[in-house]
């Protein structure tokens, strides 16, 4: 059973599907927390970052606040760390220096919320009320624990240490595409969605978009694309960068993907997760900031595709007209279709997936890499903000830019390729990277 599938199956299936996501999900972030002793949990890895044992607690607040306060309309657990863990109040770089719960305290506190959770769950109506109708803030505390989750995830790829995450490698290259680049013809297409049961407020509602013809690169930029345009003075050439692209590039020194070196003998390495390894070729590159993404871009004869494009690229089925699920159809990703999940800890070399490429033939748009757009984060014409202003409202035209199709560190409850993801231009810590488009010509427009 698959979030897909069991909305249409009942009522009692739909309960037991929703005790098993929550599971599932939970099994993920005690992974993310047990591997490490007490003093790491504690520890601020980065100033980007919390501390891990603050997610876990916040974790625990959020599902709390929402399941047991309001969903199931019982006294609070620990209304005392509210303020605490509310991340509008307390600036990440901040946050080791509050009374926080001690790991043992906070595993506590996420259990006994959980136990009151299923509780909850047991005996609400999952219809009626729309905060509860198809599950969806049972859905909407999976999606925030599982975004955490990654979060926790690119925490552990900010310290420094021996490994302590382990999983098998990413499967090979099976069909790589045979085209650089795809064209999608020009017309309308709906985006967003108003239908799918999960989808967050910035997701809705559905609506016609039309979008001109453009080439989509059929893949992320690999490696080994990127580091040709190092090699070709991409970071020292004032011309490919935007204005801010290279006040950040100068101030901030970039001079490669985060996490990268290079040798004596010019042969480039990264770490990653604790292992440093030559940097694998195939694979899409990750750790870049979009004003990297963008110079690269300038510098391919190329630009950022909008976040409509993208979306048209991933969902649009021009032979129904509909928007789709995901880029290969309906049905719920398996490990066949795209590297998510944390299943693999990096992204899988271009042509791993053709199961779960477009009938056009774009591959790898969800999973592996986050994908920057060329598009900053507005509302879709007639959002409303749902259930709280602070999911998605406060964050809209706030200078954030949109990253779309997820990262192998984004959970299957988050890969409908409706799904929306926004950052600041800078950041590199996040499991991001991007492909290329460019305009069709005149001619080639239909
Ligand atoms: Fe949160």
């Amino acid at each position: 059973m698959t979030t897909t599938d069991f909305f249409t199956t009942g009522e009692d299936v739909l309960r037991a599907a929703i005790a098993a996501e929550l599971d599932r999900t939970r099994r993920r972030s005690l992974a993310l927390t047990d591997s490490v002793d007490d003093a790491d949990l504690t520890r601020q890895h980065s100033p980007l970052m919390s501390p891990l044992v603050w997610d876990l607690a916040h974790i625990g607040n959020q599902e709390e606040l929402w399941l047991v306060r309001d969903v199931g309309g019982l006294v609070p657990l620990r209304s005392d760390i509210d303020e605490l863990y509310d991340a509008f109040q307390h600036a990440r770089a901040d946050r080791p220096a509050l009374p926080l719960l001690s790991p043992a305290e906070a595993r506590g506190y996420v259990r006994g919320v959980r136990e009151k959770t299923l509780d909850v769950l047991d005996r609400t109506p999952l219809r009626g009320r729309r905060l509860v109708a198809d599950g969806f803030a049972f859905g909407m505390i999976v999606q925030h624990e599982q975004q955490h989750d990654e979060t926790m995830l690119a925490t552990h790829q900010l310290r420094t240490g021996e490994p302590v995450l382990h999983a098998p490698a990413p499967p090979p290259s099976i069909l790589p595409p045979t085209a650089r680049e795809v064209l999608i013809p020009g017309g309308p297409f709906t985006m967003g969605t108003d239908s799918d049961p999960w989808a967050l407020d910035n997701e809705r509602p559905a609506h016609t978009v039309l979008v001109d013809s453009f080439y989509l690169d059929a893949a992320p930029v690999t490696n080994a694309a990127y580091a040709e345009f190092i090699a070709e003075g991409g970071y020292d050439r004032r011309e490919w960068w935007t204005e801010a692209g290279w006040a950040h590039r100068q101030q901030a020194e970039l001079r490669a993907p985060l996490f990268w070196e290079r040798d004596s003998d010019g042969t480039w390495w990264r770490r990653r997760f604790g292992v440093t390894e030559p940097v694998p070729a195939e694979e899409p590159v990750v750790h870049v900031c979009l004003h990297e993404a963008e110079a690269y871009a300038r510098w391919a004869g190329r630009r950022l595709p909008t976040e409509a494009e993208w979306e048209k690229a991933a969902r649009h089925d021009p032979v129904t007209g509909r928007s789709r699920r995901y880029p290969w159809g309906d049905e719920a990703p398996t490990e066949h279709h795209a590297n998510l999940g944390q299943r693999h800890l990096s992204p899988a070399p271009v042509g791993a997936y053709p199961q779960g490429t477009t009938p056009a033939g774009v591959h790898q748009l969800v999973g592996d890499v986050w994908e920057w757009t060329s598009s900053t984060f507005t509302a879709h014409p007639g959002f409303a903000a749902f259930p709280y202003r602070e999911y998605s409202e406060v964050f809209l035209d706030g200078g954030y830019q949109v990253l779309r199709g997820g990262s192998f560190g984004t959970d299957t409850s988050m890969a409908r390729a409706s799904f929306r993801n926004w950052d600041h231009p800078i950041r590199r810590q996040i499991f991001a990277g991007f492909r290329c488009a460019r305009d069709a010509a005149r001619a080639e427009r239909s």
